[in-house]
């Protein structure tokens, strides 16, 4: 059994990738698992943490001893979210939330029209959850921490979203279609706000998990 250093805490876990619907059938979504915020959940949880884990789109089973709630969209995942950390230790965003969503819901099924191009897809700005959390810790000197997924220039743009979202660490990880996405392993660095920089050799995401509640731990108040 890990030892128990988050005894007496609660923590707030997002997992997974919101879906951003155009109508009732279709949606804007991502390729994320959710593996990795389960892992985060199920390490917090073995730690001694109370866990709020905030699932979206995931379809994986709950984890017993956690307190799971579901959701769709990034408005969801916001106030689920938000509710859940007035009272948090620790705050990590390791969902995959949509930048944009449609501007508008089409309540019935978008059809196409015989001889007519189709209409393009207007999109609008979600909240940026984990930068309001990070700006307006909704519990005075919770830890709060990002995940970044980034396709090139891994450190530098990890650096620059570290500093403009506010938080005290950031995981990030080099993605693309066959890499970290429903995978069972994951390679990352850890940015801290202090400049720190903590590399995590490929391997479980339960490994990578357990990494950042290490480094949660000593920045707890
Ligand atoms: O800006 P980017 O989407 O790359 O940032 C990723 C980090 O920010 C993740 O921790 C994600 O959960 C969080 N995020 C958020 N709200 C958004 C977009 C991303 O909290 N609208």
């Amino acid at each position: 059994a890990a030892r128990p250093d988050l005894a007496g805490r609660h923590v707030v876990v997002s997992a997974g990738g919101t879906r951003e619907p155009l109508d009732p059938v279709r949606f804007l979504g991502n390729r994320s698992s959710g593996k990795q915020g389960y892992a985060l959940a199920r390490t917090a949880a073995a730690r001694g943490a109370r866990v709020t884990l905030v699932a979206a789109n995931t379809g994986l089973p709950d984890l017993a001893g956690v307190d799971v709630v579901q959701v769709g969209t990034a408005v969801q995942l916001r106030e689920a979210v938000l509710k859940a950390a007035s009272d948090a230790d620790a705050v990590v965003m390791a969902a995959a939330v949509a930048d944009f969503r449609p501007a508008t819901y089409a309540t019935g099924k978008i059809k196409k029209k015989d001889g007519q191009e189709p209409e393009a897809i207007v999109l609008v700005r979600n909240p940026d959850i984990l930068a309001e959390i990070s700006a307006d810790r909704p519990r005075p000197g919770q830890v709060v921490v990002g995940f970044a997924a980034e396709t090139d220039d891994v450190l530098a743009n990890g650096r620059t979203k570290l500093a403009r979202k506010g938080c005290d660490l950031l995981v990030v990880n080099e993605v693309g279609e066959r890499r970290t996405f429903g995978s069972e392993e994951n390679e990352a660095v850890v940015l801290g706000a202090d400049g720190s920089e903590i590399p995590v050799p490929y391997g479980p995401k339960e490994a990578l998990a357990e990494t950042v509640w290490d480094l949660v731990v000593p920045r707890l108040g």
